[in-house]
């Protein structure tokens, strides 16, 4: 009883500073207006949850403001309660408004720390979500459930016309986590969602698959120096070259683990996450191997990873991005012949290998079902500190240097 409404983002035509004075988009294709106003309308008439697509992934949206409707959020992913919510507005004078109950505030950047103000002049709409402190409980409507208890909450612009229409018909802050069920990678389809979420959820928008692929860069401008609490769709490199002095020795939150109940400014890291059901092993590059020494790592690793399988036939998925080649690997035989082989590129640029990231873990996950996932890992530089942000999480600690 899930239904699935087509939306053609192409359609959707917001003036230029709409994200900033909160003017409402041209839609030109009746059956996607018809279909963005039944969505604003459960958003805004009800506690129900909608799906979404965003540029970076797709989220399962509710109001922000409504406790019922964050309460249904979490529930239909099955998320642990005190791991905190984006709240994604459509524009800077719908955060006043809404979140801060202001309607004349004394400038638009009134509810904004300064130090986030280059940022979002240059990133605003786009995959990046700052932190803000919590406003007083009597000034602000905005559901304690998304903060999970801090003294913090996070919001967004989207770039993605889709989502800013739904946000800016329904004129309500919209809460969304990413539209997979907790532990599952990100989806970037339409179909990841129905697959995660069907019978769970009464709608989801399908707007085509998603460009960026990683989910927002979320930064921290409240503490000295500032934070990378995690890397996203914006690289490290533009948040320091963009952000204006204050973001030049901006800090990347590297720890891997958090001690339970301990109280953190990244409550996401303490989650298993991104995990297909099949073992990911993440094969980590060294400089100096040379191609046809890893495709010969990678055939000792697969027997003894089969090995420990202890199955009679299986299936391998190997996800490639610079190094290893398709032709060697095609070449790989096995005196086991109970060895299948699904051979997936995930692209020749940081960008590339980003965008399809999610769903290629998926595509092998639950449409090919195989047993052991290989990737190959990217140098940590531009898009890759986010890839492989991802792909460690997928592995948990199944690394291997090749
Ligand atoms: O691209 C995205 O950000 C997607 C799309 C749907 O917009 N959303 C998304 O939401 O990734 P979610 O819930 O999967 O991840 C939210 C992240 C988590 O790592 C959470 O811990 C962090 O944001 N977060 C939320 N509120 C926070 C806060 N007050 N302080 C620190 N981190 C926070
Ligand atoms: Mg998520």
């Amino acid at each position: 009883q899930t239904k699935i409404l087509k939306v053609d983002p192409l359609s959707i035509h917001f003036p230029p500073d709409a994200h900033l004075n909160g003017s409402l988009p041209t839609i030109t294709d009746p059956l996607s207006e018809k279909n963005l106003l039944e969505a604003a309308n459960v958003i805004r008439g009800s506690t129900d949850t909608v799906a979404f697509p965003t540029e970076t992934v797709y989220g399962l949206g509710g109001s922000s403001l409504s406790d019922e409707a964050v309460k249904n959020i979490y529930r239909a992913k099955n998320r642990p309660s005190d791991n905190p919510l984006i709240t994604h507005v459509s524009s800077i004078d719908q955060l006043n408004r809404k979140i801060y109950q202001d309607n004349h505030p004394s400038s638009l950047f009134e509810y904004i720390p300064d130090t986030y103000r280059a940022l979002i002049t240059n990133l605003w709409p786009g995959p990046l979500t700052i932190i803000l402190p919590v406003p007083p409980q009597e000034k602000s409507t905005l559901s304690r459930l998304t903060t999970a208890d801090q003294s913090t909450f996070a919001v967004r612009i989207p770039s993605n016309p889709i989502a800013r229409a739904l946000i800016a018909l329904s004129d309500t802050p919209i809460a969304a986590p990413s539209a997979n069920a907790s532990t599952r990678p990100s989806p970037t389809r339409a179909s990841h969602v129905y697959h995660d979420l069907q019978g769970r959820i009464p709608l989801i928008l399908d707007g085509g698959p998603c460009k960026v692929g990683v989910e927002s860069t979320v930064v921290d401008g409240l503490t000295k120096p500032p934070m990378l609490l995690r890397p996203g769709g914006f690289t490290y490199e533009q948040i320091v070259h963009l952000g204006g002095p204050f973001w030049q020795n901006c800090k990347v939150e590297r720890r891997k683990k958090v001690d339970e109940g301990e109280k953190v400014r990244t409550p996401g890291m303490k989650y298993k996450h991104y995990s297909p059901s099949a073992r990911v092993i993440l094969l980590l590059p060294q400089e100096e191997q040379t191609d046809m020494d890893r495709s010969n790592k990678l055939r000792q690793l697969i027997s003894l990873e089969c090995e420990k399988e202890g199955k009679k036939s299986i299936k391998v998925a190997i996800l490639t991005s610079l190094h290893l080649r398709s032709a060697e690997i095609q070449d790989l035989t096995f005196a086991d012949s109970n060895i299948k082989i699904v051979l997936e590129k995930l692209g020749n640029t940081g960008e590339e290998i980003q965008s399809n990231l999610f769903a290629a873990l998926r595509q092998v996950d639950e449409i090919e079902n195989v047993d052991i996932i290989f990737v190959e890992g990217i140098d940590e530089s531009e898009e890759g500190l986010a890839v492989m942000n991802r792909l460690r999480k997928a592995a948990g600690d199944n690394c291997v240097l090749f």
